[in-house]
């Protein structure tokens, strides 16, 4: 056993040019690898930085932490599906899975938010926060761009603006969430949406032209054409589309409602946008894959 695994890395080291004596001997001094080096939970632990002395303040950042490092996961089975050659049924079954588990995850503990924080506190330390605003996160619109074409979120409204050969550059103009901060008729833009398009609209418009015909909506057509998208398959993916397109949206406004409104008044939130509207999964319309649904349900799409 051990000489058959002698063998096997002297083989490895020699196939690279390497000297496995060298390895060996480097694997005497090499130290055991800790839990602490590995997760990196004081890194982790460090990255919280409430600006005022409100307590429900960290729960508000380490729900948002959270939130994208799910997005993370999501983000990597995406990419996965995204590059993948492979037409195997249960192999597209598992990753829609777990991208579907991600989903409600966060959906199902949306309540930490809703329900975890006091509605006085969070209206003061909210104040020290604008013009930031849980909008301005990349990872939500990249995810976006993996799933779908540009031109499935890009809604009605945005449709009848757009000129006939109209590039990414303008389709990204017209995109739905332009709506939380653009006055389409002057061109003016809230600050929230200048300052995240100054970081990440570079970001964005090469990870769209990267993913033009093998996001997963592409996908899921090449392998409709080819007869080979099942009934499961076809279940689990609505399924998506449903949990991140329409139940996660709700939560999210609901919640907003809980902080933001009482007795039929509402508040500015703190990226400035017409939220009461403009969070609500029917006005948005934000559908990874129409090709999934029917007419009828497209047309009651978040009613
Ligand atoms: C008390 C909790 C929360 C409230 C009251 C709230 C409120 C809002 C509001 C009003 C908007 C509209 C943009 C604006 O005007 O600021 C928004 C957008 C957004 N928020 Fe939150 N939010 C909360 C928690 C979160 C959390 C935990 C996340 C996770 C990252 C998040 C992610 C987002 C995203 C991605 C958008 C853009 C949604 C879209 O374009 O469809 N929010 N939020």
């Amino acid at each position: 056993m051990m000489e058959n695994l002698l063998v096997k890395l002297t083989e490895k080291f020699t196939k690279d040019g390497q000297d496995p004596e060298t390895y060996l001997k480097g694997l005497l001094h090499s130290k055991y690898v800790n839990y602490w080096d590995y997760i990196q939970p004081d890194t982790l632990l460090s990255l919280q930085k409430p600006r005022t002395d409100f307590p429900d303040e960290l729960t508000f950042i380490v729900y948002h932490q959270i939130t994208e490092l799910v997005l993370r996961l999501i983000k990597h089975e995406a990419q996965q599906l995204c590059e993948t050659e492979t037409d195997s049924e249960s192999y597209w079954l598992e990753k829609g899975a777990r991208i579907e588990r991600y989903a409600h995850l966060l959906i199902n503990s949306f309540s930490i938010m809703n329900k975890g924080m006091s509605r006085e506190q969070y209206n003061e330390f909210r104040l020290s926060l604008a013009p930031a605003s849980g909008f301005q996160s990349a990872q939500f619109r990249l995810i976006e761009f993996l799933f779908t074409d540009i031109d499935n979120l890009i809604n009605e409204r945005g449709k009848k603006r757009l000129s006939a050969n109209a590039d990414l550059n303008e389709k990204l103009e017209n995109i739905y969430w332009q709506d939380a901060g653009k006055n389409h008729e002057t061109g003016s833009k809230s600050k929230t949406l200048q300052d995240f398009e100054s970081k990440y609209k570079s970001e964005f418009l090469s990870t769209l032209n990267n993913y033009q015909g093998k996001n997963i909506f592409a996908k899921i057509n090449n392998l409709k054409a080819q007869g080979k998208w099942s009934d499961l398959l076809n279940e689990q993916f609505r399924k998506i589309d449903k949990a991140l397109n329409i139940d996660w949206p709700i939560v999210h406004m609901e919640t907003a409602h809980t902080y933001l409104s009482s007795e039929g008044e509402t508040k500015a939130a703190t990226g400035g946008s017409n939220w009461v509207k403009y969070l609500h999964p029917k006005y948005q319309r934000r559908i990874y894959f129409p090709n999934l649904w029917t007419e009828s349900e497209l047309a009651n799409w978040g009613n």
